[in-house]
């Protein structure tokens, strides 16, 4: 019978009940009058004398168990059910979250509203490109070190091998794009994604965004670009913000430049972000080259234009105080809630 004792114990414990099916289960299989536990105080009275106290209190004791879990799931489901016809509909709906904007489609967004604003349209080109539109038509001729496989992911056309696609490298290519299909005046922005063959790291990543912009027309210098960019920057970064253009080179522009925005953070004083210095490199500008403007048809002589581009993730990183770019492709929620 102790043996018995032991195993049914052991039933008791191990007894899932889920629901209150379950629970009268469970009653019924030890405690009711024809359970388990009940038939072993019939098999109790035909014990020995000196059996008797040992067994019958171990009995007790197994009894008590399955009464006390019999009683507090009942308690428990009686509780529910009193939550239950407690529940008050006119409450508002618990929050679930619905997943948020992605922080570097947040910078594009306001990018692109910024430029909106003061009459630039936003266009579009695709990411897989042809050689001609990423590098031949910027300038940039076949043995340009920036063509090198080391920096450009290309793609082979399986049905034409004559034929060199690439993920785009820049933004640029829509330049083109937009001149061959327009007449100017023209004043375009146009962000997207590029790749570049790069190791990842905390500064690099194969894929990112950069923002285009162009403006072609009669008479557009370089004092416009920086009229246009000083601006840009002010809304962005604040009305403090000050721009300043360094000698540079780009194969689709003359001259060309690198764009400095001053230190946000330390307002130019110096700091750790912008190395002291008080600047901080945040794109490439310049004139739209002739040879640029020859691949697409329109006259150097007639139209003169500027264009720039400018990194996304660089823009997001520094505003947000990110020092690492692979964070904002993780898909990490606990970081992305943040923004
Ligand atoms: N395409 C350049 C890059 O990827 C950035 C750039 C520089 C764009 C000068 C421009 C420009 O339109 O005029 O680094």
């Amino acid at each position: 019978m102790l043996s018995n004792l032991a195993e049914i114990e052991q039933e008791i414990n191990s007894f899932s009940v889920n629901n209150p099916e379950e629970l009268e289960a469970f009653r019924l299989k030890f405690i009711s009058r024809n359970g388990l536990v009940t038939g072993l105080f019939e098999e109790l009275k035909s014990a020995s004398r000196d059996e008797k106290p040992i067994l019958g209190k171990k009995l007790n004791e197994v009894k008590k168990l399955a009464e006390g879990k019999f009683n507090s799931l009942k308690e428990q489901f009686e509780n529910a059910v009193e939550a239950g016809d407690k529940l008050d509909l006119t409450l508002p709906p618990a929050e679930f979250s619905i997943g948020r904007e992605h922080l570097i489609s947040q910078t594009l967004a306001e990018m692109v509203k910024i430029f909106r604003e003061i009459g630039f349209k936003v266009t579009d080109g695709p990411e897989l490109e042809d050689e001609f539109y990423n590098f031949d038509a910027l300038n940039t001729p076949a043995h340009h070190p920036a063509r090198d496989m080391q920096d450009t992911f290309y793609v082979q056309n399986k049905f034409d091998k004559s034929k060199k696609y690439v993920l785009r490298t820049h933004t640029s290519p829509v330049q083109i794009r937009t001149m061959l299909a327009n007449k100017p005046p023209l004043r375009i922005i146009s962000p997207g994604k590029v790749f570049r063959n790069e190791t990842v790291t905390y500064k690099n990543y194969f894929m990112f965004h950069q923002l285009e912009g162009l403006y072609v027309d009669k008479n557009v210098s370089m004092r416009d670009l920086k009229g246009v960019l000083s601006y840009f920057f002010k809304k962005f970064y604040g009305e403090n913000t000050q721009i300043r253009f360094i000698p540079s080179f780009f194969p689709f522009t003359e001259p060309s430049g690198q764009i400095d925005i001053s230190c946000f953070l330390c307002e130019g004083k110096g700091c750790k972000t912008c190395k002291e210095t008080g600047w901080l490199e945040i794109g490439g500008c310049g004139m739209v080259d002739p040879n640029v403007f020859k691949a697409v048809n329109i006259d150097p002589e007639e139209f003169t234009g500027y264009a720039f581009g400018m990194g996304m993730e660089r823009l997001t990183m520094m505003k947000y105080g990110i020092t690492d770019i692979r964070i904002l492709y993780q898909n990490d929620v606990r970081f992305l809630d943040q923004f």
